[in-house]
Protein backbone atom coordinates (compact mmCIF):
# COMPACT_ATOMS: atom_id res chain seq x y z
CA UNK A 1 0.00 0.00 0.00
CA UNK A 2 1.10 3.51 -0.91
CA UNK A 3 2.07 5.73 2.07
CA UNK A 4 1.10 9.30 1.75
CA UNK A 5 0.90 12.78 3.90
CA UNK A 6 0.00 16.38 2.58
CA UNK A 7 2.44 19.43 3.00
CA UNK A 8 0.92 22.62 3.42
CA UNK A 9 2.79 26.31 4.70
CA UNK A 10 0.03 26.81 6.99
CA UNK A 11 0.99 23.94 9.55
CA UNK A 12 4.25 24.25 10.66
CA UNK A 13 6.55 22.66 13.32
CA UNK A 14 9.13 25.61 13.65
CA UNK A 15 12.42 26.83 12.13
CA UNK A 16 15.65 24.78 12.48
CA UNK A 17 18.26 26.03 14.37
CA UNK A 18 21.40 25.71 12.63
CA UNK A 19 22.82 24.57 16.06
CA UNK A 20 20.61 21.12 15.13
CA UNK A 21 23.47 20.03 13.20
CA UNK A 22 26.01 20.51 15.97
CA UNK A 23 28.85 17.50 16.69
CA UNK A 24 31.01 16.66 19.25
CA UNK A 25 35.01 16.47 19.89
CA UNK A 26 35.73 14.84 23.20
CA UNK A 27 39.75 13.82 24.11
CA UNK A 28 38.78 10.55 23.73
CA UNK A 29 40.12 7.71 21.45
CA UNK A 30 41.53 8.89 18.42
CA UNK A 31 38.73 11.70 17.86
CA UNK A 32 41.63 14.89 18.38
CA UNK A 33 44.83 12.48 18.54
CA UNK A 34 45.56 11.57 15.04
CA UNK A 35 41.99 12.22 14.14
CA UNK A 36 41.85 16.27 14.10
CA UNK A 37 45.21 16.87 14.86
CA UNK A 38 48.07 14.81 14.05
CA UNK A 39 51.40 17.05 13.62
CA UNK A 40 53.74 15.61 10.79
CA UNK A 41 50.25 13.85 8.69
CA UNK A 42 51.48 14.66 4.86
CA UNK A 43 48.06 17.25 4.98
CA UNK A 44 48.98 18.73 8.50
CA UNK A 45 49.09 22.58 8.48
CA UNK A 46 51.62 24.88 10.27
CA UNK A 47 49.58 24.16 13.86
CA UNK A 48 49.13 20.21 13.34
CA UNK A 49 45.38 20.29 12.25
CA UNK A 50 44.81 17.76 9.86
CA UNK A 51 43.70 19.76 6.03
CA UNK A 52 42.18 16.12 4.80
CA UNK A 53 40.12 16.12 8.04
CA UNK A 54 38.82 19.74 7.82
CA UNK A 55 37.74 19.51 4.61
CA UNK A 56 35.50 16.27 5.29
CA UNK A 57 33.97 18.40 8.39
CA UNK A 58 33.30 21.63 6.03
CA UNK A 59 31.41 19.03 3.99
CA UNK A 60 29.63 17.58 6.45
CA UNK A 61 28.57 20.77 7.26
CA UNK A 62 28.62 20.61 11.26
CA UNK A 63 27.75 23.69 13.42
CA UNK A 64 28.30 23.54 16.92
CA UNK A 65 31.11 21.78 18.32
CA UNK A 66 30.79 20.55 21.98
CA UNK A 67 34.48 20.13 23.70
CA UNK A 68 36.24 18.60 25.38
CA UNK A 69 33.34 15.74 27.00
CA UNK A 70 31.96 14.06 27.44
CA UNK A 71 32.96 11.61 30.39
CA UNK A 72 36.44 13.37 30.13
CA UNK A 73 35.24 16.33 31.00
CA UNK A 74 34.54 15.27 34.92
CA UNK A 75 38.46 15.03 35.42
CA UNK A 76 38.91 18.15 33.26
CA UNK A 77 41.61 20.80 34.59
CA UNK A 78 41.29 23.34 32.04
CA UNK A 79 44.54 24.51 33.23
CA UNK A 80 46.85 22.00 31.72
CA UNK A 81 45.23 22.36 28.11
CA UNK A 82 46.91 26.26 28.40
CA UNK A 83 50.05 28.09 27.53
CA UNK A 84 53.87 26.40 26.13
CA UNK A 85 52.94 22.77 25.01
CA UNK A 86 56.76 21.75 26.37
CA UNK A 87 54.69 23.04 30.03
CA UNK A 88 51.60 20.64 30.10
CA UNK A 89 51.20 18.09 32.56
CA UNK A 90 50.31 14.60 31.07
CA UNK A 91 47.14 13.57 33.27
CA UNK A 92 45.35 10.03 33.79
CA UNK A 93 41.81 10.04 31.92
CA UNK A 94 39.97 7.96 34.59
CA UNK A 95 37.39 7.85 32.16
CA UNK A 96 38.83 6.44 29.30
CA UNK A 97 41.40 4.63 31.03
CA UNK A 98 43.54 6.80 28.88
CA UNK A 99 47.09 9.32 29.37
CA UNK A 100 45.63 12.40 28.56
CA UNK A 101 49.44 14.32 26.85
CA UNK A 102 46.79 17.82 26.80
CA UNK A 103 49.38 18.59 23.09
CA UNK A 104 46.05 19.60 21.86
CA UNK A 105 43.65 21.96 24.20
CA UNK A 106 41.75 24.69 24.80
CA UNK A 107 43.41 27.64 22.13
CA UNK A 108 43.74 24.71 19.94
CA UNK A 109 40.18 24.25 20.11
CA UNK A 110 39.72 27.47 18.91
CA UNK A 111 42.08 27.48 16.39
CA UNK A 112 40.04 24.37 14.64
CA UNK A 113 37.16 26.27 14.90
CA UNK A 114 38.13 29.54 13.23
CA UNK A 115 39.76 27.12 10.92
CA UNK A 116 36.68 25.09 9.76
CA UNK A 117 34.56 28.56 9.24
CA UNK A 118 32.36 31.46 10.52
CA UNK A 119 29.51 28.05 10.99
CA UNK A 120 31.25 26.62 13.54
CA UNK A 121 30.78 27.66 17.16
CA UNK A 122 31.59 26.83 20.79
CA UNK A 123 30.05 24.70 23.28
CA UNK A 124 32.35 24.49 25.99
CA UNK A 125 31.70 21.95 28.98
CA UNK A 126 32.83 23.06 32.61
CA UNK A 127 34.11 20.21 35.23
CA UNK A 128 31.60 19.63 37.60
CA UNK A 129 32.51 16.18 38.46
CA UNK A 130 35.54 16.69 40.16
CA UNK A 131 35.39 20.11 39.96
CA UNK A 132 33.14 23.68 41.20
CA UNK A 133 31.90 26.82 40.67
CA UNK A 134 35.33 28.38 41.39
CA UNK A 135 37.10 26.05 38.23
CA UNK A 136 34.10 27.07 36.07
CA UNK A 137 34.54 30.80 36.71
CA UNK A 138 38.20 30.75 36.44
CA UNK A 139 37.90 28.84 32.76
CA UNK A 140 35.17 31.20 31.90
CA UNK A 141 37.31 34.28 33.01
CA UNK A 142 40.28 32.96 30.75
CA UNK A 143 37.88 32.12 27.87
CA UNK A 144 35.98 35.15 27.89
CA UNK A 145 37.01 37.91 29.73
CA UNK A 146 38.99 41.02 27.31
CA UNK A 147 41.98 41.81 29.41
CA UNK A 148 42.71 43.13 32.60
CA UNK A 149 42.76 40.63 34.58
CA UNK A 150 44.87 37.47 36.16
CA UNK A 151 43.32 35.33 33.78
CA UNK A 152 42.83 37.06 31.06
CA UNK A 153 45.99 38.47 30.67
CA UNK A 154 47.39 34.93 31.09
CA UNK A 155 45.60 33.92 27.62
CA UNK A 156 46.92 36.89 26.12
CA UNK A 157 50.18 35.79 27.32
CA UNK A 158 49.67 32.35 26.37
CA UNK A 159 49.35 33.90 22.52
CA UNK A 160 45.61 34.43 22.49
CA UNK A 161 44.77 37.98 22.42
CA UNK A 162 41.43 37.92 22.01
CA UNK A 163 38.53 36.36 23.91
CA UNK A 164 37.36 33.24 22.69
CA UNK A 165 33.80 34.18 22.67
CA UNK A 166 32.40 31.10 23.78
CA UNK A 167 28.61 31.93 24.99
CA UNK A 168 27.24 28.13 24.42
CA UNK A 169 27.89 26.23 27.77
CA UNK A 170 27.52 22.59 29.20
CA UNK A 171 27.11 22.56 33.01
CA UNK A 172 28.84 19.19 33.39
CA UNK A 173 28.41 16.07 31.52
CA UNK A 174 25.69 12.64 32.37
CA UNK A 175 25.59 13.88 35.99
CA UNK A 176 22.96 10.92 36.67
CA UNK A 177 25.26 8.43 35.67
CA UNK A 178 27.10 6.26 37.77
CA UNK A 179 29.88 5.92 35.82
CA UNK A 180 30.51 9.57 35.57
CA UNK A 181 33.31 10.91 37.98
CA UNK A 182 31.73 12.40 40.88
CA UNK A 183 28.74 11.27 39.60
CA UNK A 184 26.00 12.92 41.93
CA UNK A 185 21.94 12.77 42.72
CA UNK A 186 19.60 15.04 41.24
CA UNK A 187 19.47 17.47 44.60
CA UNK A 188 23.20 17.48 44.57
CA UNK A 189 23.40 18.41 40.89
CA UNK A 190 20.68 20.90 40.49
CA UNK A 191 22.38 23.05 43.21
CA UNK A 192 25.76 23.06 42.31
CA UNK A 193 24.38 23.35 38.28
CA UNK A 194 22.32 26.19 39.86
CA UNK A 195 25.01 27.93 41.83
CA UNK A 196 27.27 27.37 38.69
CA UNK A 197 24.94 28.85 36.40
CA UNK A 198 24.16 31.90 39.06
CA UNK A 199 27.90 32.56 39.28
CA UNK A 200 28.67 32.42 35.82
CA UNK A 201 25.51 34.86 34.43
CA UNK A 202 27.55 37.25 37.45
CA UNK A 203 30.23 37.68 35.04
CA UNK A 204 28.10 37.50 31.69
CA UNK A 205 24.49 37.08 31.90
CA UNK A 206 23.88 36.48 28.08
CA UNK A 207 25.80 32.92 28.14
CA UNK A 208 23.48 30.44 27.12
CA UNK A 209 23.99 27.25 29.54
CA UNK A 210 22.78 23.66 29.34
CA UNK A 211 21.80 21.65 32.42
CA UNK A 212 22.68 17.98 32.81
CA UNK A 213 19.29 15.80 31.63
CA UNK A 214 19.09 12.47 31.73
CA UNK A 215 22.10 9.80 29.94
CA UNK A 216 18.84 8.21 28.41
CA UNK A 217 15.47 7.81 28.57
CA UNK A 218 16.14 4.13 29.76
CA UNK A 219 17.85 6.07 33.27
CA UNK A 220 15.85 4.69 36.43
CA UNK A 221 15.91 8.64 37.48
CA UNK A 222 14.74 10.12 34.34
CA UNK A 223 11.65 12.60 34.17
CA UNK A 224 12.46 12.79 38.09
CA UNK A 225 16.32 13.75 37.28
CA UNK A 226 14.68 16.40 35.10
CA UNK A 227 12.01 17.91 37.46
CA UNK A 228 14.35 17.44 40.41
CA UNK A 229 17.22 19.44 38.91
CA UNK A 230 15.04 22.18 36.75
CA UNK A 231 13.44 23.18 40.06
CA UNK A 232 16.69 24.54 40.87
CA UNK A 233 17.62 25.81 37.70
CA UNK A 234 14.82 26.48 35.81
CA UNK A 235 15.60 30.22 35.88
CA UNK A 236 18.89 30.22 35.15
CA UNK A 237 19.57 27.86 32.55
CA UNK A 238 18.17 27.91 28.82
CA UNK A 239 18.35 24.50 27.77
CA UNK A 240 18.41 20.78 29.42
CA UNK A 241 20.22 18.04 27.84
CA UNK A 242 19.27 14.50 26.18
CA UNK A 243 21.95 11.78 24.97
CA UNK A 244 21.13 8.72 23.02
CA UNK A 245 22.52 5.95 21.79
CA UNK A 246 20.78 3.06 19.77
CA UNK A 247 22.27 -0.23 18.70
CA UNK A 248 20.51 -3.45 17.45
CA UNK A 249 20.19 -6.12 20.43
CA UNK A 250 19.69 -10.13 19.75
CA UNK A 251 20.14 -9.30 16.07
CA UNK A 252 16.55 -7.25 16.05
CA UNK A 253 16.93 -4.97 12.69
CA UNK A 254 13.65 -4.50 12.80
CA UNK A 255 13.08 -2.76 16.10
CA UNK A 256 16.78 -1.01 15.58
CA UNK A 257 15.17 0.47 12.50
CA UNK A 258 12.63 2.01 14.75
CA UNK A 259 14.60 3.30 16.99
CA UNK A 260 13.74 7.44 16.29
CA UNK A 261 10.00 6.13 17.97
CA UNK A 262 12.32 5.81 21.42
CA UNK A 263 13.65 9.28 20.00
CA UNK A 264 10.88 11.06 19.41
CA UNK A 265 9.06 9.66 22.53
CA UNK A 266 12.40 10.90 24.91
CA UNK A 267 12.12 14.11 23.11
CA UNK A 268 8.29 14.42 24.05
CA UNK A 269 8.85 13.25 27.69
CA UNK A 270 11.49 15.79 28.58
CA UNK A 271 9.09 18.71 27.06
CA UNK A 272 6.26 17.52 28.84
CA UNK A 273 8.87 17.54 32.13
CA UNK A 274 10.24 20.86 31.50
CA UNK A 275 6.65 22.46 30.59
CA UNK A 276 5.39 20.84 33.95
CA UNK A 277 8.01 22.66 36.08
CA UNK A 278 7.12 25.93 34.17
CA UNK A 279 3.87 25.47 34.90
CA UNK A 280 4.50 24.80 38.59
CA UNK A 281 6.76 27.73 39.05
CA UNK A 282 3.65 30.02 37.07
CA UNK A 283 6.96 30.67 34.84
CA UNK A 284 6.45 32.50 30.94
CA UNK A 285 10.00 30.98 30.28
CA UNK A 286 10.27 27.86 28.04
CA UNK A 287 13.41 25.40 28.72
CA UNK A 288 14.72 24.34 25.40
CA UNK A 289 16.11 20.85 24.43
CA UNK A 290 20.12 20.37 23.34
CA UNK A 291 20.11 16.73 22.26
CA UNK A 292 23.74 17.29 22.55
CA UNK A 293 24.83 13.03 21.82
CA UNK A 294 23.25 11.04 19.98
CA UNK A 295 24.08 8.42 16.95
CA UNK A 296 24.16 4.85 16.46
CA UNK A 297 26.61 3.11 18.96
CA UNK A 298 27.46 -0.54 19.07
CA UNK A 299 28.02 0.35 23.10
CA UNK A 300 27.76 -3.05 24.16
CA UNK A 301 31.42 -4.07 23.12
CA UNK A 302 33.05 -0.77 24.93
CA UNK A 303 32.96 -1.50 28.19
CA UNK A 304 35.55 -5.07 27.60
CA UNK A 305 37.34 -3.05 25.15
CA UNK A 306 38.25 -0.03 28.25
CA UNK A 307 38.48 -2.04 31.13
CA UNK A 308 41.33 -3.64 29.01
CA UNK A 309 43.40 -0.52 28.64
CA UNK A 310 46.41 0.23 30.52
CA UNK A 311 46.66 3.87 30.37
CA UNK A 312 47.80 4.46 26.57
CA UNK A 313 47.43 7.82 24.53
CA UNK A 314 44.93 7.92 22.03
CA UNK A 315 44.07 4.25 21.72
CA UNK A 316 41.62 3.14 18.82
CA UNK A 317 38.34 3.04 21.18
CA UNK A 318 34.69 3.13 20.15
CA UNK A 319 35.47 2.92 16.04
CA UNK A 320 32.02 1.54 14.75
CA UNK A 321 32.34 0.99 11.42
CA UNK A 322 28.71 1.73 10.05
CA UNK A 323 26.70 -0.29 7.87
CA UNK A 324 23.76 0.81 5.10
CA UNK A 325 21.63 0.07 7.87
CA UNK A 326 23.30 1.35 10.69
CA UNK A 327 22.78 5.13 8.22
CA UNK A 328 18.93 4.32 7.47
CA UNK A 329 18.30 4.15 10.99
CA UNK A 330 21.35 7.46 11.94
CA UNK A 331 18.77 9.18 9.23
CA UNK A 332 15.47 8.13 10.57
CA UNK A 333 17.40 10.12 13.97
CA UNK A 334 18.04 13.22 11.97
CA UNK A 335 14.01 13.19 11.06
CA UNK A 336 13.00 12.90 14.77
CA UNK A 337 15.23 15.57 15.48
CA UNK A 338 13.79 17.92 12.67
CA UNK A 339 10.40 17.03 13.72
CA UNK A 340 11.14 18.70 16.99
CA UNK A 341 12.89 21.72 15.68
CA UNK A 342 10.38 23.91 17.70
CA UNK A 343 11.96 22.77 20.82
CA UNK A 344 15.21 21.07 20.21
CA UNK A 345 17.37 24.03 19.07
CA UNK A 346 21.01 22.01 19.91
CA UNK A 347 22.07 18.77 18.76
CA UNK A 348 25.08 17.10 18.54
CA UNK A 349 26.17 14.06 16.78
CA UNK A 350 28.67 12.37 18.48
CA UNK A 351 31.20 12.23 17.73
CA UNK A 352 32.81 13.82 14.73
CA UNK A 353 35.65 11.99 14.26
CA UNK A 354 37.03 8.04 14.57
CA UNK A 355 35.03 7.97 17.74
CA UNK A 356 31.53 7.07 16.77
CA UNK A 357 32.12 9.02 13.93
CA UNK A 358 31.22 10.58 10.16
CA UNK A 359 34.76 10.72 9.33
CA UNK A 360 37.67 8.09 9.77
CA UNK A 361 40.77 9.00 9.71
CA UNK A 362 44.67 6.30 9.59
CA UNK A 363 47.21 7.75 10.93
CA UNK A 364 49.72 9.19 8.46
CA UNK A 365 47.42 8.08 5.87
CA UNK A 366 43.75 8.87 4.38
CA UNK A 367 40.54 10.18 5.85
CA UNK A 368 37.20 9.15 4.35
CA UNK A 369 33.58 9.06 4.63
CA UNK A 370 31.39 6.83 6.73
CA UNK A 371 28.44 6.00 5.29
CA UNK A 372 26.37 7.43 7.99
CA UNK A 373 28.43 11.11 7.09
CA UNK A 374 25.83 11.38 3.87
CA UNK A 375 22.27 11.35 5.74
CA UNK A 376 24.41 14.23 8.30
CA UNK A 377 25.71 16.53 5.36
CA UNK A 378 22.54 16.55 3.18
CA UNK A 379 20.02 16.78 6.08
CA UNK A 380 22.95 20.16 7.23
CA UNK A 381 22.53 21.49 3.54
CA UNK A 382 18.95 21.26 2.54
CA UNK A 383 17.31 21.40 6.11
CA UNK A 384 17.48 24.85 6.82
CA UNK A 385 14.52 27.15 6.99
CA UNK A 386 10.75 26.19 8.17
CA UNK A 387 9.91 22.42 9.50
CA UNK A 388 6.35 21.86 7.95
CA UNK A 389 3.97 19.71 10.06
CA UNK A 390 4.46 16.08 8.58
CA UNK A 391 1.67 13.70 9.69
CA UNK A 392 2.35 10.23 7.50
CA UNK A 393 -0.71 7.68 6.59
CA UNK A 394 1.57 4.75 6.38
CA UNK A 395 1.58 1.14 6.07
CA UNK A 396 2.78 -0.75 9.26
CA UNK A 397 5.16 -3.13 10.49
CA UNK A 398 5.82 -5.50 13.56
CA UNK A 399 8.64 -4.93 16.07
CA UNK A 400 9.43 -6.16 19.16
CA UNK A 401 10.74 -3.22 21.18
CA UNK A 402 8.17 -0.60 20.63
CA UNK A 403 4.91 -2.64 18.67
CA UNK A 404 3.50 -1.39 15.51
CA UNK A 405 5.54 1.41 13.89
CA UNK A 406 5.21 3.24 10.61
CA UNK A 407 7.60 1.91 7.99
CA UNK A 408 7.48 5.46 6.23
CA UNK A 409 9.40 7.94 8.77
CA UNK A 410 9.70 11.09 7.11
CA UNK A 411 9.67 15.41 7.53
CA UNK A 412 9.62 17.99 5.15
CA UNK A 413 11.63 21.73 5.73
CA UNK A 414 10.98 24.59 3.82
CA UNK A 415 14.02 27.30 2.63
CA UNK A 416 13.58 30.83 2.71
CA UNK A 417 13.37 30.67 -1.17
CA UNK A 418 10.22 28.59 -1.20
CA UNK A 419 11.93 25.30 -2.23
CA UNK A 420 10.92 22.34 -0.11
CA UNK A 421 13.56 19.40 0.50
CA UNK A 422 11.44 15.89 1.94
CA UNK A 423 13.35 14.03 4.07
CA UNK A 424 12.34 10.50 3.91
CA UNK A 425 13.29 6.82 5.54
CA UNK A 426 11.73 3.51 4.04
CA UNK A 427 12.43 1.17 7.08
CA UNK A 428 10.99 -2.06 5.15
CA UNK A 429 13.90 -4.71 4.78
CA UNK A 430 12.37 -6.37 1.97
CA UNK A 431 10.08 -4.02 0.41
CA UNK A 432 9.85 -0.44 -1.48
CA UNK A 433 7.09 1.79 -0.73
CA UNK A 434 5.39 3.58 -2.84
CA UNK A 435 4.75 7.49 -1.46
CA UNK A 436 2.55 10.22 -2.86
CA UNK A 437 2.93 13.36 -0.95
CA UNK A 438 -0.52 16.15 -1.61
CA UNK A 439 1.24 19.75 -2.20
CA UNK A 440 -0.94 21.96 -0.63
CA UNK A 441 -0.69 26.00 -1.27
CA UNK A 442 3.16 25.73 -2.14
CA UNK A 443 4.19 26.91 -5.64
CA UNK A 444 6.27 24.17 -6.36
CA UNK A 445 6.51 22.87 -10.08
CA UNK A 446 10.13 20.74 -10.39
CA UNK A 447 11.67 17.85 -8.99
CA UNK A 448 15.48 19.11 -8.55
CA UNK A 449 16.68 15.31 -7.19
CA UNK A 450 15.76 12.68 -5.27
CA UNK A 451 18.47 11.02 -4.11
CA UNK A 452 18.72 7.35 -1.98
CA UNK A 453 21.16 6.12 0.42
CA UNK A 454 20.52 1.76 -0.17
CA UNK A 455 22.68 -1.35 -1.29
CA UNK A 456 21.54 -4.89 -2.57
CA UNK A 457 24.31 -5.66 0.51
CA UNK A 458 22.48 -3.36 3.84
CA UNK A 459 25.90 -4.61 5.38
CA UNK A 460 28.02 -2.88 2.34
CA UNK A 461 29.90 0.23 4.40
CA UNK A 462 33.08 2.48 3.29
CA UNK A 463 35.96 1.06 4.95
CA UNK A 464 40.13 2.20 4.40
CA UNK A 465 40.10 -0.78 1.45
CA UNK A 466 37.19 0.85 -0.04
CA UNK A 467 36.30 4.21 0.99
CA UNK A 468 33.76 4.68 -1.66
CA UNK A 469 32.06 1.95 -1.70
CA UNK A 470 28.56 3.46 0.05
CA UNK A 471 27.18 6.88 -1.30
CA UNK A 472 24.03 7.76 -2.56
CA UNK A 473 22.17 7.53 -5.46
CA UNK A 474 19.71 9.11 -8.44
CA UNK A 475 16.38 7.44 -7.58
CA UNK A 476 14.48 6.73 -10.51
CA UNK A 477 10.94 8.10 -11.47
CA UNK A 478 9.91 10.68 -9.31
CA UNK A 479 7.18 13.20 -10.17
CA UNK A 480 5.25 16.12 -9.37
CA UNK A 481 2.16 16.08 -11.44
CA UNK A 482 -1.08 18.18 -10.76
CA UNK A 483 0.45 19.14 -7.27
CA UNK A 484 1.30 15.72 -6.19
CA UNK A 485 4.76 14.21 -5.77
CA UNK A 486 4.91 10.61 -6.32
CA UNK A 487 7.86 8.42 -5.46
CA UNK A 488 9.52 5.04 -4.92
CA UNK A 489 11.42 5.01 -2.13
CA UNK A 490 13.66 1.69 -1.93
CA UNK A 491 13.66 -0.95 0.74
CA UNK A 492 15.71 -0.14 3.86
CA UNK A 493 16.63 3.67 2.22
CA UNK A 494 17.48 6.95 3.53
CA UNK A 495 16.04 9.53 0.76
CA UNK A 496 16.01 13.47 -0.12
CA UNK A 497 14.05 14.90 -2.39
CA UNK A 498 14.11 18.06 -3.20
CA UNK A 499 11.28 20.54 -4.86
CA UNK A 500 10.88 23.62 -6.45
O1 LIG B 1 30.18 9.84 23.34
C1 LIG B 1 30.77 8.84 24.15
C2 LIG B 1 30.36 8.96 25.60
O2 LIG B 1 29.00 8.68 25.72
C3 LIG B 1 30.50 10.31 26.25
O3 LIG B 1 31.76 10.54 26.76
C4 LIG B 1 29.50 10.25 27.37
O4 LIG B 1 28.98 11.50 27.71
C5 LIG B 1 28.46 9.27 26.88
O5 LIG B 1 28.18 8.30 27.80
Amino acid sequence: RTARFTLDPAFTVGEVNPRLFGSFVEHLGRCVYTGIFEPGHPTADESGLRQDVLDLVRELGVTAIRYPGGNFVSGYKWEDSVGPVENRPRRLDLAWRSTETNRFGLSEYIAFLKKIGPQAEPMMAVNLGTRGVAEALELQEYANHPSGTALSDLRAEHGDKDPFGIRLWCLGNEMDGPWQTGHKTAEEYGRVAAETARAMRQIDPGLELVACGSSGQSMETFAEWEATVLKETYDLVDHISLHAYYEPFDGDVDSFLASAVDMESFIENVVATCDHIGARLKSKKRINLSFDEWNVWYMAKTQAEVSALDWPEAPRLLEDNYSVTDAVVFGSLLIALLRHADRVTVACLAQLVNVIAPIMTEPGGAAWRQTTFFPFAQASKYGRGEVLDVRVDSPRYETKKYGEADLLHATAVRAEDGSVTVFAVNRSRTDSLPLDVALSGLELTEVVEHTALADADPDARNTLAEPERVAPHPAEGTQLRDGTLTAVLEPLSWNVIRLR
